[in-house]
């Protein structure tokens, strides 16, 4: 069964409002994206499986608990995303890194596919694909259903802000998929931006326009 996890920590509402403010600078806005990221992957992995080992500690031997089971990647959709790949791998280290390029077509709003680079054994991993911005949905659904085309099984969606709109959009695509959000705005604009939202992120984490 699958789940929709809104953050509800401090932390991470904190650290929203400042990237909301317009007046908060590049450097700052992509600090903040990372710090929100790793927050929100300390909780998008809860779920992952673990198994007993025994050890040795300098004292004794013991049995500890390692993660078990399937290894990690982190799939950021170009641009928005990379800027939460550093604060995933704080947390995930060993996880390999696939590329998704999207872009919103801003007529049409619909994503347009530029670039797509996973690791060959992308199939076997558990993966985390990472946006900050979920508007309509197009370009995570259409992230997703690439790596669904490519055999993934094991697919996780994070993002930080997230419109109504673009939550069902995703769940009615992908009713499988677990979907972690940092906090749900109110609704798009007529240009699909969302309200109250943080602007444009891909400028913002890059410092274009
Ligand atoms: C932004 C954002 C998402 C997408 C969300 O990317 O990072 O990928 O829009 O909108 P949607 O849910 O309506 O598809 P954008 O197309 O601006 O590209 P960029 O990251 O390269 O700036
Ligand atoms: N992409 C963004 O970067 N911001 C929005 O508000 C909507 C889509």
């Amino acid at each position: 069964m699958s789940k929709v996890v809104v953050m509800d920590h401090p932390l991470i509402k904190h650290k929203i409002g400042l990237i909301r403010r317009k007046t908060t600078g590049t450097n700052e806005f992509r600090r903040i994206i990372s710090e929100i990221a790793e927050l929100i992957c300390y909780e998008a992995t809860r779920d992952l499986e673990l198994q007993d080992v025994e050890i040795e500690t300098p004292i004794t031997k013991t049995v500890v608990q390692e993660l078990k089971g399937r290894k990690l990647c982190v799939v950021p959709i170009l641009r928005a995303g990379l800027g939460m790949v550093d604060g995933m791998l704080e947390l995930i280290p060993a996880a390999k890194v696939g590329h998704i390029g999207l872009y919103r077509d801003p007529e049409t709003l619909k994503p347009v596919e530029y670039y797509c680079k996973l690791p060959a054994d992308v199939t076997e991993r558990e993966i985390f694909v990472v946006d900050p911005m979920l508007a309509t949905g197009g370009s995570s659904a259409a992230a997703i259903q690439m790596l669904k085309d490519k055999g993934c099984k094991h697919i996780h969606f994070m993002c930080i802000i997230a419109a109504p709109e673009g939550i069902k959009a995703v769940q009615e695509a992908h009713p499988d998929i677990d979907i972690f959000i940092g906090t749900v705005d109110e609704k798009l604009n007529e240009n699909g931006y969302i309200v109250p939202g943080l602007g444009d992120a891909g400028d913002r984490i890059f410092g274009t326009k």
